[in-house]
């Protein structure tokens, strides 16, 4: 299955995740494919910005469950780069072309934490933000512990991570963690429009702002030490009886 569409047109990549069925949970075969189509666009003069967006009704319910079940418990931290999840937040971390999203929906966990790298989000008035890291007995990941604090200060970053509650359309607009919300029938054609402009600029320009705006060889580090815990928070009992709660339901 085409779990990760690519489509370019006129200047812009539009990477759809395709899992509808799923709520477009995350699987190790989607990072590896949205890694190697960013690394691709990186290097390929014929995209000047990207949009992220979803397919369904809702943009993503976070990592694969069955997948943590599987595969991350064995993983070493020395291995933990070369899984596709980490192949795909390094080539978000360090990509140097405008990334836009379009959000609808639920979005959970790397559902939110992947917009902290975008740098224009537009959403759909039934969005609804959810972190439930902690409660899961995880820490947040995706380089979040610094990227969200910087957003919109560190006790209302905490406050979020810590109690869990959900952030709708109106709450992420003025926390200024998104440029806009439309209504849902209109969020393609507002990313669209917004990545087109975007990529209508002059793209030196444009990749030298985002160079100043971002510091990614201070966020990678992040999210390695992140990811170093997450991994050995996984199997912990919090972790595991809820992952087991979610997969008994
Ligand atoms: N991993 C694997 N499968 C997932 C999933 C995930 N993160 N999130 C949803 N799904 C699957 C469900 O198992 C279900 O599959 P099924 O139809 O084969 O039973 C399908 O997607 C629909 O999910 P459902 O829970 O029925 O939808 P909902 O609208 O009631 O709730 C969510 C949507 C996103 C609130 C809910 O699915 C959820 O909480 N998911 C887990 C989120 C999470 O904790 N992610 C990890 C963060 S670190």
């Amino acid at each position: 299955m085409n779990d990760i569409i690519s489509e370019t047109k006129d200047g812009v990549l539009q990477l759809r995740l395709n899992r509808p069925a799923k709520k477009n949970a995350l699987t190790g075969h989607m990072y590896r494919a949205l890694a190697d189509n960013l690394d691709q666009a990186a290097t390929d003069d014929a995209v000047r910005a990207v949009i992220i967006s979803a397919e369904g009704s809702d943009f993503c319910a976070g990592n694969d469950i069955f997948d943590f079940a599987q595969g991350w418990s064995e993983v070493q931290a020395a291995e933990l780069e070369a899984m596709p999840v980490f192949r795909f937040l390094k080539a978000l971390t360090f990509f140097t072309k405008p990334l836009v999203a379009a959000v609808q929906g639920q979005a959970v966990g790397v559902g939110v934490t992947v917009l902290l790298h975008c740098d224009a989000v537009v959403v759909a008035d039934d969005v609804r933000l959810n972190l439930p890291f902690l409660k899961l007995g995880l820490v947040p990941e995706a380089g979040s512990t610094l990227l969200l604090p910087q957003r919109i200060g560190h006790t209302r970053a905490f406050g979020w991570m810590a109690l869990g509650e959900v952030v709708t359309a109106s709450e992420a607009l003025s926390l200024g963690l998104v440029n806009r919300v439309v209504a849902a029938d209109e969020l393609a054609a507002a990313a669209e429009a917004m990545a087109g402009r975007i990529a209508a600029l002059p793209p030196v320009a444009v990749r030298e702002t985002k160079a100043l705006m971002r510091d990614p060889e201070a966020l990678w580090p992040v999210v390695q030490a992140e990811g170093e815990v997450f991994r050995r928070l996984l199997t912990s009992p919090e972790a595991m009886a809820a992952f087991a709660a979610f997969m008994r339901k």
